[in-house]
């Protein structure tokens, strides 16, 4: 009796093992067959070269395979592989593809389960949880495209700010790059977007001027997501920053180029307190006026307002809004001042900052652009009025997170590797990070040569006549005799 039961007690623990077992095996196949891709041509081809294979390989059992396998397993070969060539050829076919299918779906879910469990890990070790010690649980891994995948995680109430915070132990955690966090529409969820690529370290000028399509654009450079291009028109005025060295100049002066071969008709004023050695190339182009002190400076920006004023008059006679260069017959123009904390750092020059916020403020209608670069976009350098119309911000990497937060408002350029060229693109409330393109003198100059020729052999012409600069006198006593102290 008591046999009967111990027998009766080991079939039912080897029943429980096995199902133990086939829901293990179901779980891993699950995983596994969410990570297929059944919409992919070149997944059903596989499967297609897959049948025939095996096909080949049973049909032909006495070919070589067939004496391989007594060869590994002996002879006789095991009752199994009797078992197995004793039923009909269809029925070897299926137990094979079936076998195979069970063998990859449970190698690809025992993959997708370590991946779930690894992320899981990375969330623990951030140190994320609630007050009462829970923490956010990885609910599901979605592919968003090539190298990208989006990981759904319940918060249990663990804000996104807190994810934020946290985007460095997670970005080594995944061992991928964290690009954006956000709140998903279930509210008790967040998306955390990953990328398995990092950005090119280096990424050259033609490489990316190749995606500029529309006219009075420029390239900003590359973002995880693809080359950035943006047409100055929607910006309307660019501020860049960062620390010294991190690659603004070189940025500034690629800007230029670009705005100058995609626009059109362009008049581009530049001004360069480095006594101009930044934007000296640009002088011998007939569209091109360089400022290399203050005083040439503060009057180009005078004859800027002036012109301003004018196009305004033209707007109010015509009854429109803005300007449109080609249907206005009227000039694009963009000022870009290279070093700006060097014009407007100085108390003397509160005309050159008077002209300057005037500008940012109403310049965008008129057809007026501004790109101001600086170092540090301190209010005593740039006025935080003329700030907050600067909405588009290229800010390479800053060494304080004061720096970094007034001049792109979060301490993201702070947090920049150090390369030379990488940088956060800032339109609006939208970060990216990018690597700007690079250009060498050699390459610029060719490049200038050609926008030369096409205005010296008429392929180039503009609507205006550059603006007439006029000296204006109050402005000069002001900065010979006011003191000069820089900040
Ligand atoms: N996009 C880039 N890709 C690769 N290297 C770059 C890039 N931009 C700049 N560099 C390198 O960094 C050096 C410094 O760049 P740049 O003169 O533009 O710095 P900066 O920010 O203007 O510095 P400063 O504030 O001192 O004027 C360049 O000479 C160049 O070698
Ligand atoms: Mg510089």
């Amino acid at each position: 009796m008591s046999q009967k039961k111990s027998n009766d007690d080991g079939l039912e623990k080897a029943a429980i093992g096995c199902w133990k077992i086939v829901v293990f095996l179901m779980t891993l196949c699950f995983y596994g067959a969410k990570k297929l891709e059944w919409k992919s041509l070149w997944f059903w081809y596989k499967q297609l070269v897959l049948v025939c294979a095996v096909y080949v390989f049973v049909y032909h059992k006495d070919y070589s395979f067939y004496n391989g396998f007594s060869f590994v397993f002996g002879n006789p070969l095991p009752f199994w592989f009797k078992l197995f060539f004793g039923m009909p050829l269809v029925n070897q076919l299926w137990t094979l593809v079936g076998l195979f299918w069970v063998g990859s779906l449970c190698y690809l879910g025992f993959e997708e389960n370590r991946r779930y469990k690894t992320f899981q890990k990375a969330i623990d070790r951030s140190g994320l949880k609630t007050a009462i010690g829970e923490v956010p649980k990885v609910k599901k891994i979605i592919p968003t495209g090539e190298h990208r995948s989006k990981v759904i995680v319940e918060t249990f109430g663990v804000g996104v700010g807190k994810f934020e915070a946290q985007k460095d132990s997670l970005t080594a955690g995944f061992r991928q790059t964290v690009e954006s966090i956000n709140l998903a529409e279930d509210k008790g969820k967040v998306e955390i977007y990953l990328c398995e690529k990092d950005l090119p370290k280096f990424v050259g000028f033609h490489e990316l001027y190749s995606h500029v399509k529309e006219p009075y654009s420029f390239i900003i450079g590359q973002s995880m997501k693809g080359p950035v291009v943006q047409p100055i028109r929607s910006l309307p005025h660019l501020l860049i920053s960062g620390a010294t060295g991190g690659g603004k100049s070189v940025f500034f002066r690629s800007t230029m180029l670009s705005l100058l071969k995609s626009s059109p008709h362009l008049q581009l004023y530049l001004l360069d307190l480095k006594r101009g050695v930044e934007v000296k190339e640009f002088a011998e182009l007939p569209n091109v006026r360089t400022a290399k002190d203050e005083v040439e400076a503060t009057n180009i920006l005078g004859a800027l307002v002036k012109e301003m004023n004018r196009r305004y008059k033209i707007l109010e006679k015509n009854g429109r809004k803005s300007i449109d260069p080609k249907r206005d017959k009227l000039d694009l123009i963009v000022v870009g001042i290279d070093e700006a904390a060097a014009l407007f750092g100085k108390k003397s020059n509160e005309l050159a900052r008077q002209h300057i916020g005037e500008l940012s403020r109403l310049a965008r209608a008129a057809g007026i652009h501004l790109v101001p670069s600086t170092q540090k976009p301190v209010k005593e350098a740039i006025s935080t009025e003329t700030l907050d119309n600067l909405p588009g911000r290229m800010t390479f990497r800053m060494i304080s997170a004061a720096a970094s937060n007034v001049a792109m408002g979060g301490n993201l350029a702070k947090k920049l590797p150090a390369i030379k060229g990488r940088a956060m693109w800032t339109n609006g409330s939208d970060h990216e990070q990018v690597q700007a393109p690079y250009i060498d003198d050699e390459t610029m100059n060719v490049e200038l040569q050609v926008i030369k020729d096409e205005f010296e052999n008429n392929e180039r012409s503009n609507f205006q006549n550059m603006l007439k600069i006029e000296e204006d006198q109050e402005d000069l006593d002001a900065m010979t005799e006011g003191p000069s102290d820089e900040s």
